[in-house]
């Protein structure tokens, strides 16, 4: 009971910390994710209510981070997810941040997790923080910038780090980062790409640490 009420005094200046350290951030990793490696894996998927995502790079978040390499989450608990602050931008929302976890969702649940976890330690309100992952989901074609090098999704070939890295950067014109994950036969797939960006989340960076884990020197980009 006494630890409670402790508790509850604390609480209050507890955000107030949080909240004021939310802006002490070096950069943003803007990270996509390519939605056939979320699915073929052990876990496996589920499409949204609203139907089955468009075959491109999916956002899967924006993160404020440090030049350490750890980060800051949850930076501010009251500031809660409201969808009313995002209404204009739901239609693109739904086709460019759509979640793929089961159960089948409309995806909101997965934009406001986004936000609480990361979103909160921005400097950006809600609205101006999912259109700046919009913006830079329209100016990051990774995709196109693939293509443009001549690397298809393809169930049958493999593509080599070295070319799948040199296309993007070449195309984003700054340095990335590449991370594979394991299909449900074990097989080394192209899953995200993270660009770095600045701390308003509007210039593209070179990104100033990239996380650990990498990809293998040849995997598989499958179909979707
Ligand atoms: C990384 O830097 C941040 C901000 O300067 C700091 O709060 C955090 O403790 C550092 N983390 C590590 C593991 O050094
Ligand atoms: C967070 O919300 C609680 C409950 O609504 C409130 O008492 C508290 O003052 C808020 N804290 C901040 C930092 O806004
Ligand atoms: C981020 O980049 C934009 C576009 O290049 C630039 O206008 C802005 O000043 C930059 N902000 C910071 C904090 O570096
Ligand atoms: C973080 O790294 C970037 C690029 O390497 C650098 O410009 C910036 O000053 C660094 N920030 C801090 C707080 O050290």
């Amino acid at each position: 009971m006494r630890s409670l009420k402790l508790l509850l005094f604390l609480t209050p200046i507890f955000l107030l910390a949080f909240s004021s350290s939310a802006q002490e951030y070096d950069f943003f990793y803007f990270v996509q994710q390519w939605p056939r490696s979320f699915c073929n894996t052990n876990q496996g998927c589920c499409y949204p209510t609203y139907g089955k995502p468009p075959s491109d790079f999916g956002i899967h978040g924006l993160w404020p981070n440090y030049n350490n390499s750890s980060y800051p989450t949850y930076c501010d608990p009251n500031n809660t997810f409201d969808i009313n602050e995002v209404q204009g931008l739901v239609f693109s929302l739904r086709a460019k941040w759509p979640s793929l976890k089961c159960p089948r969702s409309d995806s909101s649940r997965f934009w406001q997790l986004q936000w609480m976890k990361h979103g909160t330690c921005s400097v950006l309100s809600q609205s101006d923080y999912f259109s700046a992952a919009l913006q830079l989901k329209a100016v990051t074609n990774i995709l196109q910038c693939l293509q443009l090098a001549g690397i298809w999704p393809d169930d049958r070939r493999y593509t080599t780090l070295t070319s799948v890295v040199s296309a993007i950067q070449n195309c984003v014109g700054h340095t990335i980062y590449v991370q594979c994950n394991r299909d449900i036969r074990g097989r080394h797939q192209l899953y995200q790409v993270y660009i770095c960006v600045n701390q308003t989340g509007t210039g593209l960076i070179d990104c100033p640490v990239f996380p650990t884990r990498t990809c293998p020197s040849s995997f598989r980009f499958p179909k979707f």
